[in-house]
């Protein structure tokens, strides 16, 4: 369990085809949340990594069906209309980013919020995020980073909640430094009008049994501190607390930082807040230095189980692949047995190496990706390798080694190259503002200036590659036509614009589909080799077991004897 998201929440981005919209959505899939769609105004019908974009949350949930969180990454003074669509959709956690949100319009959330039995985080939040789980915002940012940094609760962890989202990372790194492992980080962020604020995040986490104890990054202005103090005393909260508090040094009538972090009045000085919270009985630290040990020692004080061992501490390099346990694998966090029968291999491939888990149609399009390129006859380098290297007597394992060692730039490479190519027109277009058919026509001019040829286009033996058709309507019927796809059609009528008829190939379309699919084209190569290696094991088993040894292999002079088509 963890407070506010895991990775059974379902979401929307509002705001996905923005700059921030784009990349964030990346990241929390990247993270393992279960982001299931888009919405931007007037945009309905894109499609942003593969997934859908709506007009609203409301034509979102009727098309993907009920959605359980909202990332807002719109502007501040759109923020209260995107914030009631999602609410008004059904939404019961929006996270609003965005900072500069007019007072009022946080108010008229709030009390829309009130009315639907919804919550409200933000705005002016970093989000929330559950180690080893998922991400709901901006928080942790690069998902290998979050995954180094925050320890995941095996079996318990400690909630943080903090006013700062630069502290909310810097709180979880030190804690994770110091072997204190984590339920949920929530950055309740620095407005003066909050949605979650600290003693909503308190009773959150006091109620969730994962949670042993609770991390308070606090800072003067608001009552949000000593509100949690007078909780502490009437044993609403009863886990051990600690807690920092910012701003000793601020001057009364001076912002600290935050919109919310100013002592009027008297109210919301450092003091307060100290003293309230030491007199409920919580551990106040006078630097944040002292944070991490006082969690430590507290919860060796109470025999928490939210400490790692020696070992794990210990352990020189970590992976987030695989989980081995007494009579349990999980691959990605998903249990391998509950896989097998349920998950394609296509699909299982693109869980391996993304960390996502992909929808059906996309798993169907993995394995077609993968069929395509099981075999390519015996005249390919890698085939001439393996069946060479296997005529001398060496081991399968050898032999299709010295395939795989042949698959590189030049072989199978194509898919790498067109997607980056294809990359280049998109940037192009972006940068100087002109459509794709102008970026491709000059990409495809400054390739020719260098001597270059695009890779993915035109093929040496088809004119109409029977593979590439096919992959297509999958794509199509997977709902997958990006723009990678639409640089992939510019370049291909660039092409024919010059007159030269060079169709896209199955490396392009491949290419032009994974890149689509929000890959990263550094995996490309290695789709290949998982794809080639059935053709090559077969190949070298033929080799061994019907040829001579040391036979000179001729692919000029090669026949094929197999079933007739
Ligand atoms: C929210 C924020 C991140 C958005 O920045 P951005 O991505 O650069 O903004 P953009 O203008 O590129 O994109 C916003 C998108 O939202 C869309 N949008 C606008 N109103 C919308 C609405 N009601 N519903 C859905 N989408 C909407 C826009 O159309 C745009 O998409 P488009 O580019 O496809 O047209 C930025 O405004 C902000 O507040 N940044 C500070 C965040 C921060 O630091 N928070 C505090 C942490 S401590």
């Amino acid at each position: 369990m963890s407070i506010l998201i895991d990775r059974n929440k379902r979401v929307v981005v509002q705001g996905m085809t923005g700059r921030e919209g784009q990349a964030r959505t990346r990241l929390m899939l990247d993270y393992g949340t279960q982001v299931v769609a888009g919405v931007t105004p007037g945009r309905g019908g894109q499609r942003v990594m593969g997934i859908p974009v709506f007009d609203t949350v409301s034509a979102a949930v009727a098309a993907v069906g009920a959605i359980d969180i909202s990332v807002l990454f719109v502007p501040a003074k759109t923020v209260c209309s995107a914030a009631i669509d999602a609410i008004d959709a059904g939404v019961k956690l929006v996270v609003i980013v965005a900072d500069r949100v007019p007072l009022w319009d946080a108010m008229t959330i709030a009390e829309r919020a009130a009315e639907r039995g919804a919550q409200f985080l933000g705005p002016n939040t970093l989000g929330v995020l559950s180690p080893g789980n998922a991400v709901a915002g901006m928080l942790g940012g690069r998902a290998d980073s979050a995954r180094q940094w925050f320890k995941p609760p095996l079996p318990k962890g400690v909630g943080i909640i903090s006013r700062s989202g630069g502290m909310s990372s810097s709180t979880g790194y030190y804690l994770g430094q110091a072997g204190v492992r984590i339920s949920t980080i929530v950055h309740v962020g620095g407005d003066a009008v909050l949605g979650v604020r600290i003693p909503d995040a308190a009773l959150a986490f006091e109620s969730d049994p994962q949670t042993e104890a609770i991390v308070v990054f606090g800072e003067i202005g608001s009552s949000q501190e000593e509100e949690l103090a007078e909780m502490i005393r009437r044993k609403r909260v009863t886990k051990p607390v600690i807690a920092y508090i910012g701003g000793k040094a601020a001057k009364e009538g001076t912002r600290f930082s935050h919109a919310g972090a100013i002592i009027e009045g008297g109210r919301g000085t450092h003091a307060g807040k100290v003293t309230a919270l030491r007199e409920a009985g919580a551990t106040v630290v006078d630097a944040f230095g002292e944070l991490p040990s006082a969690v430590v020692s507290v919860l060796k004080a109470q025999g928490g189980r939210s400490l790692m061992s020696q070992s794990e501490r210990d352990a020189v390099w970590t992976s987030a692949i695989t989980k081995i346990a007494p009579n349990s694998v999980a691959v990605r966090g998903h249990d391998i047995a509950s896989l097998m029968g349920e998950t394609s291999f296509g699909a299982a491939v693109y869980l391996i190496l993304s960390g996502t888990m992909p929808d059906v149609r996309v798993g169907k399009l993995m394995d077609a990706i993968l069929v395509s390129s099981i075999d390519h006859g015996a005249t390919p380098p890698s085939c001439l390798a393996a069946r060479t290297v296997a005529s001398t007597g060496a081991s399968l394992s050898s032999s299709v080694a010295a395939g795989i060692s042949a698959i590189n730039r030049h072989h199978g490479g194509a898919i790498e190259d067109c997607a980056r190519q294809l990359g280049a027109i998109l940037a192009r277009s972006t940068r100087d503002g002109v459509t794709l058919a102008a970026a491709a026509a000059a990409e495809l001019a400054d390739f020719k200036g260098r001597g270059e040829r695009f890779s993915g286009f035109g093929h040496r033996i088809h004119s109409k590659d029977p593979r590439t058709a096919k992959l297509f309507e999958l794509a199509a019927a997977a709902g997958v036509d990006g723009k990678h796809m639409a640089a992939a059609r510019a370049l291909e009528s660039a092409l024919s614009n010059t007159g030269k008829a060079l169709p896209i190939n199955v490396d392009g379309a491949i290419g032009a589909i994974l890149a689509d699919l929000g890959l990263e084209p550094r995996l490309f190569n290695g789709i290949f080799m998982i794809a080639r290696t059935p053709g090559l094991v077969a190949h070298v088993i033929e080799e061994q077991t019907r040829e001579k040894p040391m036979r000179r292999i001729d692919p000029e002079r090669h026949a094929y004897d197999g079933p007739v088509l």
